[in-house]
C-alpha cells in the first residue's frame, strides 16, 4: 500500500493518506532555532539545544491521534437560524469544530495531503467544505515558526469560521519537564500584550528567564479572546479534551441545560463555566502556573463559496517581547512571509545545484538529487540529538563520531558550516588525541556517554578521534584550505578556571589523534576497543581489541599520509607509512578467519565474529573494513565479500552480523539485549551498508556495489511502507533483520550515518565524482547494463557539467577523459579557476 508520492519536479514528497503507520515528519529550520514538523501538524520546536531550551512539548511515545506541541482548530457555524438560537447568536450546539491537520479531532476528511519538502510542510486538507492549506516553516536566519494559513469556503453556502491556532508549551529544560512535576508547574508563567491594532502576543516563560528570554505566539490577525492556561481551554478540570476542548464548545452538560434538560450535577466548575455564558470567546486565561498554553481566537467573519481568508501564525523566542516586535511586526505583512518562503527555495536550489545527477535509475537520482543531501543537512545540524526516535532530552548532544562522519556528507553544499563545526568538535578532543564522546552545543560541555553507564569499563571509546581526520582530510580535498591546518584550537581539558589547559593547532590534533591509536593496542598489537567502537553494543571487558578501529586507524594513515604528501611533509609520509604497515601486519596476522576477518579479540584472547562461535559468527564491518583500509590483499579482499554476501545480505539490505545473540548477556554488553535481529544484534543496522557499496567499488564491483544501494533506498520502499513503515524519503538507522519475525520494518530514520554514507558511496564511489588534492577524480564504478550518466559537480568554485559514457558496459575503468575538448592524462581534472566546463568520459580498459 503506498501512503502518497514523490513530486520531483517541486522535491517534496506528498502524504495522501495520513494515516502513516508512524508519524512522517519533516525538519524546519536549523539547530540555532526549529525541530520538527509531524504529518499531522505536531511539532516539536527548540532554539540551539533540545535538552536545555525546548519550547513545544511534544511527547513521541503518545498515540498518533494525541495532540503534540502544537495544531489549528477551525469552527464553523452555518449563519442559518436554528430552533434553539435567536438569529445570529452564537451558539455551542451549532457550532462544528474540527483540526484541518487532522489530529486531535480526527473528523473524516475528503482531501489530506502533506507536502514534505525542503524546510517546509504543507497541509492541504479539504473538510466539510474547508479547504486549508498551511505552510509552516522557518525563515532563514530567523527564530521563529511561521505558519502561513489559507482557509477557503469551497461549499456552495456561506458559513462563519473562527480560527484557533494552539501551542502546547514545556519547561526549556526537557528533561525536568518530565521528571519534576512539582518546581516545573510552579514556574511556568504566560502574559497577554494586548496591541492597539487589535493583534495579540501571548509571552511565555519559566518564572526564572522572565528577564532573559520569552517565548512568544502571535498572529497577523484580531485576536478577541484567548487562553494560556491548559485547564481552562480543556475545561471542566481537563475531563474537556484535545478532541473536544470545552473552551471551544462549551460543556455538553451546559449545552443540556440550556435546552432545558436539568443538570445531573452541578459542581462548581460547571457553574462557573455556565455563568460565562456561551462558548463565543476563550476565557482569556493568563497561566501563572501549571500546563502553558497559547490559544489564539480569530473569528474570521463569514466567508462566502469561494472566499478565502488567511492568517499567519508566529511562534518564536526573543530576549523580551519589545525587542521581538519590529520583526514581528515584519513577519504580519504577508508580501514578507512569501518572500522569506521564497528566499528559502533559494537557499535550497543553491544548496543542491552543487550536485545534480542524471543516471539511469529514478529512485537513484530522486535520492541523489534531493532527499539524500537534505536529509545530510538534517544530520549536520541535529547529529543524533532530536528526532522521533532521539528524543533530545537530558546529556546526549552532539556525537564526536557521528558528527565527525555528518560533516562529510555536507561539504560540497556548506563547507563554512562543516568547518565551524570541525572545530567545535575538536575542541572537545583530549590532551592525549582520543575525544570526549558527545558534548552539548548550548554549553559545550562534554561527556563520556553511555559508556559512564558501565564503571567497570574503559570510559573512551576507540574510534571517535580517528573520525576527524577523516572530516578534516575530506573537507580540505574539498576546499583546498589547508589554512584550516594552522588554526589553533584546545583541548578539551581545563583549569580552575575553566580555561583550556593546552591549545594547539589542527595539524596538532590530527596527529595526537593518530598517536593515540598507535599506542593503545593489545596483546594482538591492535587497537584495545575501549568502551566500544562504532558499534556502541558491543561492550567487552578492558583489554579486548576491535578490528574496525585498527581499519579506521589504517584509513587515517592513508589519509594523513596523503596530506603529508600534499604538505611536502615527506618525513610524515614515511613515519605513517610505517604505522601503516605495522598494523596492516598485525591486522592480516591475526584475524583472518579462514573466509572472513574476525571482528574482536576479548581481553582473554577468545574471538568474536569467527566461525568458532556460535552467535555473531561473522560481522559486516569486519569485511567492509579491510577493504576500506587497503588492508585486505585482493583475494581476501575478495573473499571476505563475498562471504559477507552468502551469510549477511537479505532482500532489505545487508544484516550487520549473524547469527544473533539470543538472551541477554552482560559479558558482551547491549547488543544482547535485543532480540536476533534487531538493531545492532544482527538486524540490518543501515549505517554499514555503505561501507560495503564503498567496498564493492574499491574492488570494481560496480553490478553489486549499486545492487546494495538500490536494495536500502527508501524511495524504492515506497510501495512496500505496509512492511517497511517510516519514511520513503530519508534513510532509516535500521530495518529488522531476517531472523525477526517483523522482518523488513524500519525505525529511527533521519538521524543517522546512513544519509552522509550513502551520499558518499552514491556520489564519490558508484558515480565515483571525488575531490582529492590535486583535482577533481572521476572514477566511476556502475552496473555495466548502464549506459552512463551525466552529473553537475561545483567544485573550487568551477562548474563541471560532466558526461560519462559506458561503450563497452564494463564497470569500472576510465579510457579517455576531455575537459573542453581537449584530453587529459589520467582520470583526475586539474583545478580549474572559476567557470563552467564540459568533461567528457569515455570508460573502457
Ligand atoms: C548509533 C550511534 C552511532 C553508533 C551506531 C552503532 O547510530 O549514534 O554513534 O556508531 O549507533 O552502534
Amino acid at each position: 500500500m503506498q501512503y502518497g508520492y514523490f513530486h520531483d519536479e517541486k522535491r517534496e514528497y506528498v502524504i495522501t493518506n495520513p494515516k502513516t503507520p508512524v508519524k512522517w515528519i519533516n525538519y524546519i529550520g536549523t539547530l540555532v532555532f526549529g525541530g520538527f514538523v509531524d504529518h499531522t501538524g505536531g511539532a516539536l520546536i527548540c532554539a540551539q539545544d533540545p535538552a536545555l531550551n525546548r519550547i513545544t512539548k511534544y511527547i513521541a511515545q503518545m498515540p498518533a491521534s494525541d495532540f503534540r506541541g502544537e495544531t489549528l482548530y477551525l469552527r464553523t457555524l452555518s449563519p442559518i437560524p436554528s430552533p434553539h438560537q435567536g438569529e445570529g447568536r452564537r451558539g455551542e450546539g451549532d457550532y462544528r469544530l474540527f483540526s484541518p491537520y487532522l489530529v486531535p479531532t480526527l473528523d473524516p476528511y475528503d482531501l489530506y495531503e502533506c507536502h514534505v519538502g525542503l524546510g517546509y510542510t504543507r497541509i492541504v486538507s479539504e473538510f466539510y467544505g474547508i479547504r486549508t492549506e498551511a505552510t509552516i516553516f522557518v525563515p532563514l536566519d530567523e527564530r521563529r515558526v511561521i505558519r502561513d494559513i489559507k482557509i477557503t469556503n469551497i461549499s456552495d453556502a456561506p458559513v462563519q469560521v473562527d480560527a484557533i491556532p494552539v501551542v502546547e508549551y514545556t519547561h526549556p529544560d526537557s528533561l525536568k519537564q518530565l521528571t519534576n512535576a512539582d518546581w516545573v508547574p510552579q514556574t511556568m508563567v504566560s502574559k497577554i500584550v494586548k496591541e492597539a491594532s487589535g493583534c495579540k502576543i501571548l509571552i511565555q516563560y519559566p518564572f526564572m528567564l522572565r528577564d532573559i528570554r520569552v517565548n512568544y505566539f502571535t498572529s497577523n490577525a484580531p485576536v478577541s479572546s484567548f487562553d494560556s492556561d491548559r485547564k481552562k481551554f480543556l475545561g471542566d478540570n481537563e475531563y474537556g479534551t484535545w478532541a473536544r476542548p470545552l473552551g471551544l464548545l462549551g460543556h455538553p452538560e451546559i449545552r443540556r441545560a440550556e435546552r432545558g434538560a436539568s443538570l445531573s450535577h452541578e459542581p462548581e466548575t460547571l457553574r462557573r463555566e455556565a455563568a460565562q455564558g456561551d462558548r463565543t470567546e476563550l476565557n482569556n486565561s493568563e497561566a501563572l502556573r501549571g500546563d502553558n498554553i497559547a490559544a489564539l481566537m480569530h473569528h474570521l467573519g463569514v466567508l462566502e463559496p469561494s472566499e478565502t481568508k488567511r492568517i499567519i501564525t508566529q511562534l518564536g523566542q526573543e530576549e523580551n517581547v519589545e525587542k521581538a516586535l519590529p520583526r514581528i511586526q515584519y513577519f504580519r505583512d504577508e508580501h514578507n512571509v512569501e518572500r522569506a518562503f521564497e528566499e528559502l527555495a533559494q537557499f535550497w536550489d543553491r544548496y543542491l545545484g552543487k550536485l545534480q545527477v542524471e543516471t539511469p535509475d529514478e529512485a537513484m537520482n530522486c535520492m541523489l538529487n534531493a532527499h539524500n543531501p537534505r536529509q545530510c543537512h538534517t544530520t549536520k545540524n541535529w547529529s543524533r540529538y532530536l528526532s522521533l526516535y532521539q528524543l533530545g532530552y537530558g546529556a546526549r548532544g552532539i556525537g564526536f563520531r557521528d558528527s565527525s562522519q555528518d560533516v562529510m556528507g555536507v561539504l560540497a553544499q556548506m563547507p563554512q558550516e562543516a568547518k565551524t563545526l570541525i572545530k567545535q568538535l575538536l575542541c572537545v578532543q583530549k590532551r592525549n588525541g582520543s575525544a570526549m564522546h558527545q558534548f552539548n552545543p548550548l554549553t559545550l560541555a562534554a561527556s563520556e556517554g553511555d559508556s559512564l553507564e558501565r564503571e567497570d569499563l574503559p570510559h573512551y571509546y576507540s574510534d571517535d578521534h580517528l573520525w576527524i581526520i577523516l572530516a578534516v582530510c575530506a573537507y580540505l580535498k574539498e576546499t583546498g584550505d589547508t589554512a584550516l591546518l594552522d588554526q589553533v584550537i584546545p583541548y578539551y581539558e581545563k583549569d580552575k578556571n575553566k580555561q583550556p589547559l593546552e591549545s594547539d593547532t589542527v595539524l596538532d590534533h590530527l596527529q595526537r589523534a593518530v598517536e593515540f591509536t598507535r599506542q593503545d593496542v593489545g596483546a594482538h598489537g591492535l587497537p584495545l576497543l575501549g568502551f566500544a567502537d562504532w558499534n556502541d553494543t558491543v561492550n567487552l571487558r578492558k583489554g579486548a581489541e576491535s578490528l574496525f578501529t585498527a581499519n579506521l586507524y589504517g584509513k587515517s594513515l592513508l589519509e594523513m599520509i596523503d596530506l603529508a604528501r600534499h604538505l611536502s611533509d615527506t618525513a610524515s609520509a614515511e613515519k605513517y607509512a610505517a604505522y601503516y604497515a605495522e598494523m596492516k601486519e598485525h591486522v592480516n596476522q591475526c584475524a583472518w578467519d579462514g573466509e572472513w576477518y574476525i571482528r574482536y579479540f576479548d581481553w582473554d584472547g577468545t574471538l568474536l565474529g569467527s566461525h568458532t562461535n556460535d552467535k555473531g559468527q561473522i560481522y559486516i564491518n569486519g569485511q567492509s573494513w579491510p577493504v576500506i583500509s587497503g588492508f585486505a590483499e585482493p583475494s581476501r579482499a575478495r573473499q571476505a565479500l563475498d562471504s559477507l554476501r552468502a551469510r549477511l545480505n537479505t532482500r532489505n539490505g545487508i544484516k550487520i552480523s549473524a547469527p544473533g545473540f539470543n538472551g541477554f548477556d552482560p559479558k558482551c554488553g547491549g547488543i544482547t539485549t535485543y532480540p536476533p535481529g534487531a538493531k545492532e544484534n544482527g538486524g540490518i543496522f543501515l549505517h554499514t551498508n555503505p561501507w560495503v557499496m564503498i567496498a564493492e567499488a574499491l574492488l570494481g564491483n560496480g553490478d553489486r556495489a549499486f545492487e546494495y544501494y538500490r536494495q536500502i533506498n527508501p524511495a524504492v520502499k515506497n510501495n512496500c511502507i505496509d512492511e517497511y513503515e517510516c519514511e520513503p524519503y530519508v534513510y532509516a538507522q535500521n530495518i529488522l533483520g531476517d531472523e525477526h519475525p517483523q522482518f523488513g520494518l524500519a525505525r529511527n530514520s533521519w538521524l543517522s550515518g546512513t544519509a552522509s554514507w550513502t551520499y558518499q558511496a552514491g556520489t564519490q564511489y558508484i558515480l565515483g565524482i571525488r575531490p582529492t588534492f590535486n583535482g577533481l577524480m572521476i572514477d566511476p564504478c556502475i552496473p555495466r547494463v548502464w549506459d552512463g550518466f551525466r552529473a553537475k559537480r561545483e567544485w573550487r568554485g568551477a562548474m563541471y557539467h560532466i558526461t560519462v559514457e559506458n561503450p563497452n558496459h564494463i564497470c569500472k575503468g576510465v579510457k579517455s577523459v576531455q575537459v573542453d575538448g581537449q584530453a587529459i592524462e589520467g582520470n583526475i581534472i586539474p583545478i580549474l579557476n572559476g567557470g563552467m566546463h564540459q568533461v567528457y568520459v569515455v570508460m573502457g580498459a
